[in-house]
């Protein structure tokens, strides 16, 4: 099965090298899809400035040596000097058909890079907010997309797992006991754990003064401390496993790799740095000074790798990622699937790291940028009484919402049954709102948008693929071996088969951009050509058997296509709906 697109580029470059000779042989067609047309190449126009001819002379010259015969069955010159590209029927039918036995559907396998994917990355006895649960569900996307493009995608969820806070955290858990209710609660509330730790250490010097020794030891490698924060990170992880489960998301604790994971790194990072001459001591801490990076006024910003009490941060723990993921992972390519705000950190990271040499050529970091998620006011999504917002409770409230819906769209379905679609198409709905806007952007938190039937929402595109699963049923046809040959009738059966030829190209584009909601448009889109089909197309009342096998097949090429599409966002597919 071939992509449209690129079989039409190789042709026309092909003949723009036989009209123009080698040295022109390597240009860029510029293959688009056009209004006229299926689609248009417009590199006559650039040709021609270079060449010093007329455009449409030039489009001219690449149509008479354009061999597209099999392909196309129209090519024309319009405006000035476009190619007007119009395919074959029977071209598109055949690759149709072809996509019905490939099992990738048309998606390339690339050339394999590894690539670890920091994503996800909440903080220990702390509770999970929105910006993690975006960074979870992209990072996620992402992951499962670009294995299925044919790379080696190494999970990395780097948690917060070390710091001063574990001080008073480890205090507190002694003081209400380490089998405790209390204690238990990271499983499920951990702000309040924390919040009750906090308090204490702000108002209870005996506490906080225990709690800074504590800080001490844990960092001495102290073993009776390190087994108590293992404690306290076994109970957050049956947290974050809850939240993850919940989620449908693929990380497991095989894929943890926490700030400690690091902590042996740290020492040598600064050392580096300082044999090397990038960093220096001011004011008591170790500092890199880069140039292009000043705040106010001009004042260099400093990137401070030591503080002046020997404790290390963020900044150096970052900075160890970035060199254990190139020199042990190998990585090609390493994505951080972080919150925007991040952003001038992994910038000032990566350029010392890159002047200490731990960057070489080839290798490309990549913040992938999480955009806030807003409330109806605009602000960062909060609850109604203010206070943050608990993962668990907003995704059990669009799972509560999704059963209303179900429970109204379907009563003749049993409880439980109905029970098991609410949960796919609630947190489908939450995912897909996440998925379906490019992800540095912000968007307004809403459940009766992102719940909708109609429009691009997790909701539409599960029930597109239902009703497809459901004409199957009725029609007693089996959509893995669909028995007909495609064959194109009618206009609306030629938009849904050429549709189905853009998923290969789809999904490939988000691979190349890190950019998810590429997909959702196209499943949208292709939706969207789905419902115009079956207005013009009856399937099981179609006129003649031959015809209703083939829109079959164009039904089960649709069915395969949406159902893994959802799968590489992470978004399931209900039966029925
Ligand atoms: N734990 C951090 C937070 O909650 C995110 C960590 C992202 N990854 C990284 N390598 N810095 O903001």
């Amino acid at each position: 099965m071939a992509d449209p697109q690129e079989v039409l580029a190789q042709r026309v470059q092909s003949a723009i090298g036989a009209a123009f000779g080698p040295e022109h042989a390597e240009t860029d067609p510029v293959i688009r899809p056009s209004q006229f047309a299926d689609y248009q190449a417009n590199a006559a126009l650039a040709l021609a400035k270079r060449l010093g001819r007329k455009p449409r002379e030039a489009a001219a010259e690449i149509v008479e040596r354009l061999d597209v015969g099999d392909v196309c069955r129209e090519v024309e010159i319009s405006g000035p000097g476009f190619i007007n590209l119009t395919l074959r029927d029977e071209w598109i039918a055949a690759q149709a058909q072809a996509l019905l036995s490939d099992a990738r559907l048309g998606v390339p396998v690339q050339e394999r890079q590894n690539i670890p994917i920091d994503y996800s990355a909440p903080n220990v006895a702390k509770e999970m907010h929105v910006a993690h649960l975006r960074t979870t569900v992209v990072g996620d996307a992402l992951a499962r997309t670009l294995e299925f493009l044919g790379h080696n995608v190494v999970r990395q969820n780097h948690i917060g797992d070390w710091g001063t806070p574990f001080g008073m955290l480890i205090e507190h858990l002694l003081d209400v006991g380490e089998d405790s209710e209390e204690a238990q609660q990271l499983k499920t509330d951990p702000n309040t754990f924390y919040q009750a730790a906090r308090a204490k250490f702000d108002s209870d010097e005996e506490f906080s003064a225990r709690a800074r020794k504590r800080v001490v030891s844990l960092q001495a490698g102290d073993p009776e401390t390190l087994r108590i924060w293992q404690g306290l990170i076994e109970l957050s992880k049956a947290y974050f496993n809850r939240v993850y489960s919940t989620l449908d998301v693929t990380l497991t604790d095989a894929d943890l790799a926490g700030e400690s994971m690091y902590n042996d790194m740290l020492e040598e990072v600064c050392r580096e740095l300082e044999d090397k001459g990038l960093a220096v001591t001011s004011e008591g801490a170790l500092c890199v000074f880069l140039d292009g990076f000043t705040g106010r006024e001009g004042k260099p910003v400093p990137l401070i790798v030591r503080k002046s009490d020997g404790g290390y941060g963020y900044a150096t723990t970052d900075l160890a990622t970035i060199k254990y993921r190139v020199a042990e992972l190998k990585a090609d390519r390493v994505l951080y699937v972080v919150g925007a705000p991040q952003n001038l950190h992994f910038r000032m990271v990566w350029e010392t790291a890159r002047l200490a040499g731990w960057i070489p050529d080839g290798v490309e970091p990549v913040h992938v940028q999480i955009g806030n998620v807003l409330g109806s006011d605009g602000k960062i999504l909060r609850t109604r009484s203010g206070k943050p917002l608990k993962l668990m409770e907003l995704l059990d409230e669009a799972v509560q919402r999704a059963g209303a819906v179900v429970e109204e769209n379907r009563p003749d379905l049993d409880a439980e049954t109905r029970a098991g679609i609410a949960r796919q198409v609630g947190i489908g709905a939450v995912k897909y709102a996440d998925l379906s806007v490019s992800h540095d952007t912000e968007y307004v938190f809403d459940f009766d948008r992102m719940l909708a039937l109609t429009g691009n929402t997790g909701p539409y595109l599960q029930y597109a693929q239902a009703r497809l699963r459901s004409i199957f049923r009725k029609g007693g046809a089996d959509p893995a071996a669909p028995a007909g040959t495609i064959a194109i009738g009618q206009p609306a059966e030629r938009d849904l088969a050429l549709a189905l030829l853009g998923f290969g190209p789809a999904v490939a584009l988000v691979g190349d951009e890190l950019a998810p909601h590429r997909l959702c448009g196209y499943l949208f889109d292709l939706a969207q050509t789905l419902t115009a089909f079956y207005e013009h197309c009856p399937v099981l009342a179609a006129d003649t058997p031959e015809q209703r096998d083939s829109r079959l097949a164009l039904c089960a090429a649709a069915l395969r296509i949406l159902v893994q599409g959802l799968d590489l966002l992470g978004v399931q597919a209900p039966e029925q709906m």
